[in-house]
């Protein structure tokens, strides 16, 4: 593999074309999704230079948990549909590279199993369900089979308008289960069938996921679980101050991958912001077509603390499982430090704003 999008071209090879929408698609006309890759090309690196760069050190901590290189696995959805290890085998190839899975709610393997699977520190990312007692019960779940922390995604409260889905009335297939809906008593564990037209996802979404969430929600979620929360789905600076008011340790700066709102800001463009509101009290992240180490680079010298990549895993674990997703990070790990050596910086912590200018 030269680069990330070698991998995309060969997993859009290998995969059902409905399920290939779903991973690939975002919200109408897909200008946001193009949006988060175009804002991070629009940023210029200035690079330093007569810097000893023989020996580089990538390692840096989210929420104290030491991690080798600033990358996580963002929470996506039915893994499944990629490879039939799913999700085990993300959590596994994570760990290989010495960092963090975030699981999703709507995953097709149940959360303690994806647990026992992994090598690594994991998340849970947490969609609240309008029956609290059912959410309550994910919560005290992912707390006891070890997950350190939980994420809760704030910019869905309806799914985004996806008409690659609509038009695929994409479901799951009947061999995959949404295993943490039906174990958390949210009624069935299959998504609706798309009957013709329309997305069996959003059929789902919009029966069971709560479209009221408030800031009171992190003080509730963390009352249960113990652990601390990170708000996903954040791209201004009041909603990053009410998120850490409530308590909230962090904030994932993201707009879902270009999934939900569309035309919404890219998140290279809404980062300064939120690292500016947030200051240090909490730690702040990003998501959003990082598909290059030069991304990584430009996200950290903004003022984030790791970035997180939703897509490229999945194409790495669609063409070969845990190996495959396994040399997505590894290649991702390698052209960030390729970046920081050009860049004349040796460690994280010499990733300062000065760094980069708008192209
Ligand atoms: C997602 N994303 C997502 N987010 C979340 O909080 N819960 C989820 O279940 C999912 N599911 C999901 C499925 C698929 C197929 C994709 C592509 C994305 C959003 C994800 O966490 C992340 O924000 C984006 O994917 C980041 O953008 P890139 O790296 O894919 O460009
Ligand atoms: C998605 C949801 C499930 O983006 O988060 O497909």
């Amino acid at each position: 593999m030269i680069n990330l999008f070698e991998m995309e071209t060969q997993a859009a090879g290998r995969m059902d074309p409905a399920a290939w929408g779903y991973f690939a698609g975002g919200a109408n006309d897909e200008i946001t999704l193009r949006g988060n890759r175009d804002a991070w090309d629009r940023l210029a690196i200035r690079y330093r230079t007569m810097v000893d760069v023989t020996t580089r050190s990538l390692g840096t901590t989210v929420l104290g948990q030491p991690i080798d290189f600033p990358v996580l696995v963002a929470p996506t959805a039915m893994q499944k549909l990629a490879h039939p290890d799913g999700e085990s085998a993300m959590a596994r190839a994570a760990g290989a590279c010495g960092t963090l899975m975030v699981v999703s709610t709507t995953a097709t393997t149940s959360l303690e199993e994806v647990r026992k699977a992994a090598t690594g520190p994991t998340w849970f990312q947490l969609y609240i369900y309008q029956d609290r007692g059912a959410t309550r019960a994910l919560l005290e779940r992912a707390r006891d089979a070890g997950y350190s922390a939980i994420v809760i995604t704030v910019d869905t409260p309806l799914l985004g308008w996806r008409e690659r889905d609509i038009r695929n009335g994409f479901t799951l297939p009947p061999h995959l289960t949404i295993a943490n809906a039906i174990a958390a008593g949210a009624g069935h564990d299959r998504l609706p069938t798309a009957d013709g037209e329309g997305s069996g996802l959003a059929k789902h979404l919009h029966a069971l996921h709560d479209a009221a969430l408030s800031p009171r929600d992190i003080e509730w979620a963390h009352e249960v679980s113990g652990l601390p929360i990170v708000l996903k789905g954040i791209v201004r600076g009041d909603d990053a101050v009410r998120a850490l008011d409530h308590g909230a340790a962090g904030v994932i700066v993201s707009n879902h991958g270009g999934r939900q709102l569309d035309t919404s800001i890219a998140t290279a463009r809404a980062l300064p912001e939120v690292v500016d509101a947030v200051g240090d009290r909490g730690e702040v992240y990003v998501d959003g077509g990082i598909r290059r180490g030069t991304d990584v680079l430009k996200a950290l010298a903004l003022g984030a603390r790791a970035v997180l990549v939703g897509r490229p895993p999945l194409w790495g674990l669609a063409v070969g499982g845990e190996k495959g997703a396994t040399e997505v990070l590894q290649h991702l790990r390698m052209e960030f430090d390729l970046a920081m050596a050009l860049a004349g910086c040796t460690s994280v912590a010499e990733l300062t704003r000065d760094l980069v200018v708008d192209a």
